[in-house]
């Protein structure tokens, strides 16, 4: 319950402050001449954002009461201004939100202010630059700052929240201008509000693509080298649900660039106000899919990051490895040919768009070839894996730990695997090793301390290895392990 309002209170804080940040950032764009100012849509979007400003002060008090009671563990404290008080004024956390309060505080009161006076387009800089500050205070609560607090570490979050905010913040007032310009059917199209439409758009290309880049170097950091978990973690399957509505919301984006808002200039009614209609309903969905993208957004950065979970309980029986299987036979070839066909995939993308297939070809051919080329290059890169083969020694790297797995080692294994673990096979063919080898083999790149792990507790299928899940603990599993890596 608890953690459904603490989503519920980050993500309306957020949205709404996107919004107000966008907003502004929109007026400031298209305020080139003063009586844009006085239209009617910009007047009735300007009476929200004082509400908007309330809703990022409420979002704020909710985010404090849930980190309290989350912070000390008790849920008591969700109502406990005492216990808040001590949170503000003894943690990071509590400091950063001081900040982030009065910062909102702040905007608040420029917002009232710039209500009572005439519009000037300074106006919205300032407004927008205001917005900004509680938004960049923010980022500094993320996990991705919480490693390091350096401009560095922080700045390419604050860039990616604040593209967003260029983007997602300025659709509601792209929705105004759809809904004022053509209530009534029939009535031809305000041809300079429709240019703002289209300096928006013009915008908003750059703002996603940088969106995407800044998107890519924060995840990079909180993913690191750790794919796997990509699609083994609540990280992961966040991260991919977002990109998932991203994917969506750009080809809606695409559609709208491309077709419906050059539709608008043609100066035929009738056409026009197709295309009214169309940019209502797509402009519209595309609205509440970003509304849904920033709610998997704001649980992900309040998720523990791809690198630092450990994956207990690999679901898969395989996993992908480069350098475990490059130098077997005919992985290069196949790899290479997938890549290639792959790219065929891509070809007929823009062949299709050329010579006018239609729709069903279009989407069938670079299909069916994209899911080839797929089938062809990713099988040879798979090894088999255990639901062990992503764990970590739970035990520490030590004197102890490895002196205890000698002893473990003298009395289990040695009969089968030597004295020092070089094997007891005599060896035939120096090509060949002996699979009682244990020195050899183990710090090539198909093993994982994991895998040496499931092979030492359930054994090896089909071999004399026994397990030993039921003879030793877990702990001395773990030591002899450490022993093995000291050899
Ligand atoms: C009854 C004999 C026997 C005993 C006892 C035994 N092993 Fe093994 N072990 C084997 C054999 C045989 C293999 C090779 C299996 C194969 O053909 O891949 C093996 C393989 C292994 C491997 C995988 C090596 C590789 O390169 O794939 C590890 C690790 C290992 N043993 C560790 C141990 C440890 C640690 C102990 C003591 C707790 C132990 N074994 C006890 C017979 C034994």
């Amino acid at each position: 319950m608890i953690e459904i309002i603490a989503a519920f209170a980050r993500w309306s804080q957020l949205t709404a402050n996107l919004i107000l940040f966008g907003s502004c950032v929109f007026f400031a764009i298209i305020g080139q001449q003063r009586t844009v100012f006085e239209s009617p849509w910009v007047i009735r979007l300007e009476r929200g954002l004082p509400g908007m400003a309330g809703v990022i002060l409420l979002g704020l008090v909710g985010i404090l009461a849930t980190t309290t009671s989350e912070a000390t563990a008790n849920i008591a404290n969700f109502w406990n201004p005492a216990a808040w008080l001590e949170v503000v004024l003894q943690t990071q956390i509590g400091h950063i939100w001081v900040a982030r309060a009065l910062l909102a505080c702040m905007l608040f009161g420029v917002i009232l202010f710039f209500q009572h006076i005439r519009r000037e387009r300074w106006h919205y800089f300032s407004c927008a630059v205001v917005a900004s500050l509680p938004l960049i205070a923010g980022t500094l609560m993320s996990h991705t700052s919480a490693d390091e607090m350096s401009f560095k570490a922080v700045a390419p979050y604050a860039l990616h929240i604040l593209l967003a905010g260029v983007w997602f913040g300025a659709l509601p007032a792209f929705l105004f201008i759809l809904y004022s310009n053509h209530n009534e059917p029939g009535i031809p199209s305000n041809v300079a509000t429709l240019n703002y439409l289209k300096k928006f758009s013009a915008v908003a290309l750059p703002v996603m693509l940088l969106l995407v880049v800044t998107g890519l170097i924060v995840t990079d950091r909180l993913v690191e080298t750790f794919y796997h978990t990509l699609v083994s973690s609540s990280y992961g399957w966040l991260l991919i649900g977002k990109l998932s509505f991203l994917a969506i919301i750009l080809v809606i984006a695409y559609q709208v660039r491309n077709k419906w808002l050059p539709m608008l200039t043609d100066g035929d009614t009738q056409q026009n106000s197709e295309s009214v209609i169309h940019l209502k309903k797509w402009v519209g969905i595309e609205f509440i899919l970003a509304l849904l993208l920033i709610l998997l957004a704001t649980i992900l950065a309040n998720t523990l990051p791809a690198k630092h979970t450990l994956i207990e309980n690999w679901p898969y029986p395989f996993r992908f490895s480069i350098n475990a299987t490059w130098d077997e036979p005919n992985v290069q070839e196949m790899v290479w040919s997938g890549v290639v066909l792959f790219f065929v995939a891509l070809g007929t993308v823009w062949l299709g768009a050329k010579n006018n297939w239609n729709r069903m070809k279009r989407i069938l051919v670079p299909g069916l070839l994209g899911i080839s080329s797929m089938a062809i290059a990713l099988p040879p890169l798979t090894i088999e894996a255990y639901p062990e083969t992503y764990l970590k020694p739970t035990v520490p790297f030590d004197t102890i730990s490895i002196s205890n797995g000698f002893r473990l080692f003298s009395e289990h294994c040695v009969n089968c695997h030597g004295p020092q673990g070089k094997g007891t096979g005599a060896v035939v063919d120096p090509e060949v090793r002996d699979p009682t080898d244990l020195l050899t083999g183990q710090h090539t790149a198909k093993y994982t301390v994991g895998n040496v792990f499931h092979q030492l507790s359930q054994g090896i299928p089909g071999t004399k290895m026994p397990g030993f899940a039921a003879s030793l603990t877990e702990e001395d599993r773990w030591d002899l392990i450490n022993f093995l890596q000291a050899l």
